[in-house]
């Protein structure tokens, strides 16, 4: 069996100028989870059918092994298909999807080959019921409940609006039977396009076995024309997300307020609050509490660390840490385990040892930070000089004060103790104390003068 996948489709409903099968749901475009549909279903001859935005929707897919043939203009989708002639025989047996319908399942696929085989017939269309109809192709069948016709929406008479069986967009075709179809429709209609749909009329006026496919799982069918309805399909594809977790044994105490992308890993005893995303690539550790009012981007979070009303992104921590409330973990966060990371303290591109700390108000850019170090109240590192990021090398157990500036390039030794309120600008031997700030004056009553 080959697939056939049109995506050539401006979507100009989507009212963007990203390709629309490009637009994503849980972290990846449409038109992904429609080629893994069909990987899934054991179909691994892919036809894609791509069109103004070829090089855009190549270069997202280029992870996949799929052929795709270019659409110039777009006539409709049988002239979409018709372009992927060259790589149909008469013999082929052919599934054709839209990259805008993405929740079909690869059971789906597979009950459809079933279908036919049964039927020996030489076209079927999936068709659904559907409470609201509205937008979709309607599939007409005689009053034995055979193939009559699909009408879209705009060529409807009035009595056929209520019809409520639509047009999924997910077909079979034999080879022969399609590319004959294909010479003979025109584009006779409301939008002049040349529709796929047509070919299954003509099949059937000729005599060939043209079947419906009933499945009236309707929300996979969930057809994305517009940002409105990627919401909708998106609300459907979380809730399987995040079926599968809690199959696994993750927490997640409500499933109405957490998005979980689909290449997001999470270990058994996880436990998600409210207002979590995870997005991209994550792995939650088992026993992790993650959230509420949490957004993890890319990271990895060790078993059995909690992370509170925080932010993290590009991200890896170790196990049984703490973080946040208000932590902010940027890009290049490496934390070893039992580390406490507080309230407003901003973290970027810095390694920190087993049981640092930074329980508030802290900057560490570019820094390597020993384990044990303990990073006082609004210390910092001075990283920027205006026009390079420079280093900060502070080694294990080294205690540093509150308001501490690290001005870097800079070395603290391990076992130093930097004094509170202190400029470091000079590297700070093993076990030294260091104090860089200026001694304090009492002068007796001055205040009064002050105070006028
Ligand atoms: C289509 C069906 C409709 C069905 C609905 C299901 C036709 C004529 N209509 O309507 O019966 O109920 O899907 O969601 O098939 N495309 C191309 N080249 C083109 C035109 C479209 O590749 O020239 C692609 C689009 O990128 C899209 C798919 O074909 O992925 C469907 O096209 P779209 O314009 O979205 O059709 P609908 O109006 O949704
Ligand atoms: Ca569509």
């Amino acid at each position: 069996m080959k697939a056939v996948i049109l995506a050539a489709g401006a979507g100009k409903r989507m009212k963007s100028d990203l390709p629309k099968v490009l637009h994503t749901i849980a972290g990846k475009p449409m038109l992904h989870y429609v080629i893994e549909t069909c990987l899934a279903a054991g179909i691994d001859d892919i036809t894609v059918v791509v069109g103004r935005d070829s090089e855009e929707v190549k270069k997202a897919t280029a992870a996949y092994s799929v052929r795709f043939v270019m659409q110039k203009e777009q006539l409709g989708t049988g002239h979409a298909v018709m372009c992927a002639k060259s790589y149909i025989s008469p013999e082929d047996q052919v599934v054709v999807l839209y990259g805008d319908v993405p929740l079909i399942t690869p059971e789906l696929l597979e009950a459809l080959a079933n279908f036919r085989e049964k039927e020996k017939a030489h076209g079927v269309v999936v068709a659904a019921k559907v409470p609201d109809p509205k937008g979709y192709g309607r599939v007409i069948t005689a009053e034995n409940g055979q193939f009559a016709a699909i009408i879209e929406e705009r060529d409807l008479a009035p009595s056929q609006h209520a019809i409520d069986y639509i047009n999924t967009g997910v077909y079979f075709f034999m080879g022969w039977e399609l590319m004959y179809g294909l010479e003979h429709i025109s584009n006779d209609n409301n939008q002049q396009e040349y529709y796929l749909t047509d070919v299954l009329r003509i099949m059937n006026e000729d005599g060939r076995k043209v079947s419906v496919f009933r499945d009236n799982n309707y929300l996979q069918f969930l057809g994305v024309n517009s940002q409105k309805q990627l919401a909708e399909a998106a609300v459907v594809l979380r809730s399987r997300i995040i079926d599968s977790h809690f199959e696994n044994g993750v927490v997640i105490m409500d499933p109405s307020a957490v998005y979980i992308d689909a290449a997001v890993e999470i270990e058994t005893g996880a436990v998600l609050l409210p207002g979590v995303m995870l997005q991209g690539k994550c792995r939650i550790g088992a026993g992790a509490v993650i959230g509420p009012n949490t957004q993890v981007t890319d990271s990895r979070i060790g078993p059995g660390t909690v992370v509170r009303n925080s932010v993290a992104e590009d991200a890896e921590v170790g196990a049984n840490c703490q973080f946040g409330p208000f932590a902010y973990l940027r890009k290049g966060t490496v934390a070893g385990d039992h580390c406490r990371i507080g309230d407003f303290v901003e973290i970027k591109n810095a390694t920190l040892g087993n049981g640092a700390k930074a329980s508030h108000l802290a900057y560490i850019g570019d820094a390597e930070i020993g384990s044990n170090v303990n990073f006082g109240c609004g210390a910092i590192t001075v990283n920027y000089d205006g026009k390079l990021k420079n280093k900060t090398i502070v080694e294990d157990n080294v205690f540093v004060g509150s308001n501490v500036n690290l001005v870097a390039p800079i070395v603290v030794r391990s076992g130093s103790f930097l004094a509170a309120g202190s400029t470091i600008v000079q590297e700070v031997p093993e076990d030294t104390f260091a104090i860089a700030r200026q001694r304090q004056t009492n002068k007796e009553g001055g205040a009064k003068k002050y105070k006028k």
